[in-house]
């Protein structure tokens, strides 16, 4: 019998964040939840090359784990499982990447991606112990180091876990619940077709909070009171509450510059029609927002003013 398995796949979703972005990073609770029907897919297959590559049609990328740099984020995602099975050279395989998640749009693509290929390479090697919830986290917060300078750590959890949770990032270990969600809730999620990177917008706000600490501690604080309450709200079935939230979210997200034209334009149409609450989702400046609603006319009306007012996509997830 072989060492090796001949063909290993594994997937990670999308995300979305919806209480409590930015601040997270400097250390309040915030609440994200999977994606699960937009996902990124990772094949591992034996190569008669006598290399490892790495395969990523999405990104026009066809390269040979050697030749990538230090920064590259799929190269790296690779390494790390090398690394921590204690392995030097790269084994003959082909490691093929494909993602149905929009890229730099604030929907956890890079922590997916990640996430996907750390799974099916240690699926590879027959290494359970490197594709638990816990290690497959640990490592994909390594590689979105890359993509985000100083990430909290809600992305890799997120989509290691596929749960929704409830998260703090603290010293020596993030807190990490799952919580029981009394009434399913439905979100649009709507993307403004403009990319921007998580990197830029989170250090823009490193910048302004060195700036003035005080006045960006204050819209941390309140961010952070929001994703309590909020929590509350689900856990209690309180759908109006937890969408009122929502909008309060996305002021205090103003305030520290992340929004945008774009984003505030369909917040503003989702609410006009009739949204029970709607924010940015991600890191902000592009990207996706979100507006929670109740299915039927409420959701078809919402949708129908996002598409008006210019977003580019529109899916509906439950959080459940
Ligand atoms: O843009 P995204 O989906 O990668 O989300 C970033 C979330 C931030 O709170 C802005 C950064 C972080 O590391 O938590």
């Amino acid at each position: 019998m072989n060492e090796f398995s001949a063909v290993s796949e594994a997937t990670a979703p999308g995300k979305i964040i919806l209480f409590g972005e930015h601040a997270v990073v400097y250390g309040r609770p915030a609440i994200a939840a999977p994606i699960s029907q937009l996902r990124a897919i990772a094949t591992v297959t034996y190569s008669s090359s006598n290399n490892c590559y790495l395969i990523a049609p999405d990104l026009n990328r066809h390269d040979r784990l050697q030749d990538l740099p230090d920064d590259n984020a799929l190269a790296m995602a690779a390494r790390l499982v090398l690394q921590a099975a204690q392995i030097d050279a790269p084994p003959d395989v082909t490691i093929h990447v494909k993602s149905q998640i929009p890229i730099a749009s604030g929907m956890g693509s890079g922590a997916a991606i990640a996430a996907a290929i750390i799974r099916a390479l240690a699926q590879h090697l027959n290494r359970l112990d490197l594709q638990n919830n816990d290690m497959v986290s640990a490592l994909t917060y390594e590689v979105e180091k890359i993509h985000h300078g100083t990430p909290s750590g809600i992305d890799n959890t997120v989509v290691a876990y596929e749960q929704p949770i409830y998260f703090v990032r603290q010293s020596p270990k993030n807190q990490i619940e799952p919580f029981n969600v009394a009434v399913p809730l439905r979100f649009v999620v709507a993307d403004t077709g403009v990319r921007s990177s998580t990197k830029v917008a989170v250090g823009d706000v490193r910048r302004q909070y060195n700036q003035q600490p005080a006045q960006f501690a204050r819209i941390f604080d309140e961010c952070g009171r929001i994703a309590q309450a909020a929590r509350q709200a689900i856990e209690a079935g309180d759908t109006m509450q937890a969408g009122k939230l929502l909008t309060e979210n996305h002021a205090w997200l103003q305030k520290m510059t992340v929004s945008s034209p774009e984003l505030d334009h369909l917040v503003d149409a989702a609410l006009q029609a009739g949204a029970l609450g709607a924010k940015l989702s991600g890191a902000g400046r592009g990207g996706n927002m979100i507006a929670l609603v109740e299915e039927g006319e409420m959701e078809t009306a919402v949708c129908y003013a996002l598409q008006k007012a210019g977003a580019t996509a529109t899916i509906t997830t439950i959080l459940a």
